[in-house]
């Protein structure tokens, strides 16, 4: 059981949705993980929302003309995701053993973890988290992943990532490090309490583009 369902009694989804759908409705910038995520890669691109919750970011760069795929351990976080947007691919699944490249589909130009996904995975499993998120990336692909790093930045289900482990766990997974930020605004990062992490897999690097 992850930390999230742990919280959450596996039933958080309409509360999830509804709580992202007020603050829309205060005119507030929802969307400012799709809004970087675009940045980074062209139109089109394969784009995996791993952790995708509801399906925020996925839905909103599908709109943008993304191939997006979304994947959650949470059904009820997935029932709103399918609800909102049928016509896109949601795989309910763990993403410490996750594997959609078995049946031959390409793999993937970025993966986004939003919403503080490693640190609200299962104690002990985040690392295989990031060994498969590499896994799922095509050379030249981006890992991006934004998380807070004390309690001030993080819900009381979560628990602490290290920037130092969790830059460790993208080595180990053959990852290198592209740019850190402390916003999805894309604001430098400067050593505070919350941070978007870019990495990439080495080889024929082409994907990112000047931020
Ligand atoms: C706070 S929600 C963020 C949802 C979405 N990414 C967003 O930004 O709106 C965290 C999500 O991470 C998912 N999650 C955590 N650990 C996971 C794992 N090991 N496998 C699949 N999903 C996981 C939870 O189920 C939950 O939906």
């Amino acid at each position: 059981m992850t930390r999230w369902t742990d919280a959450t009694g596996g039933g958080g989804g309409q509360d999830y949705a509804a709580r992202f759908d007020a603050l829309a409705a205060t005119g507030a910038d929802v969307h400012g993980e799709a809004a970087l995520c675009a940045a980074l890669v062209p139109v089109g691109s394969r784009i995996l929302d791993a952790g995708c919750g509801t399906g925020r970011v996925a839905i909103r760069l599908a709109e943008l003309g993304y191939d997006c795929t979304g994947t959650d351990l949470d059904p009820s976080m997935l029932a709103v995701a399918r609800e909102r947007a049928p016509q896109l691919t949601w795989v309910e699944s763990d993403l410490s053993t996750l594997d959609l490249l078995a049946g031959g589909d390409p793999a993937y130009d970025l993966v986004v973890l939003a919403g503080n996904v490693v640190p609200l995975a299962a104690p002990g499993t985040e690392q295989a988290v990031v060994a498969r998120m590499a896994a799922h990336l095509r050379p030249g692909g981006l890992l991006v992943a934004g998380f807070g790093l004390d309690r001030a930045h993080l819900p009381d289900a979560a628990g602490r990532v290290a920037l130092a482990d969790y830059d460790a766990w993208c080595s180990a997974a053959g990852l290198q490090p592209l740019r850190r930020l402390a916003t999805w605004d894309g604001e430098p990062y400067d050593g505070g309490g919350y941070a978007v992490s870019i990495h990439t897999r080495p080889g024929s690097a082409d994907g990112l583009r000047p931020a």
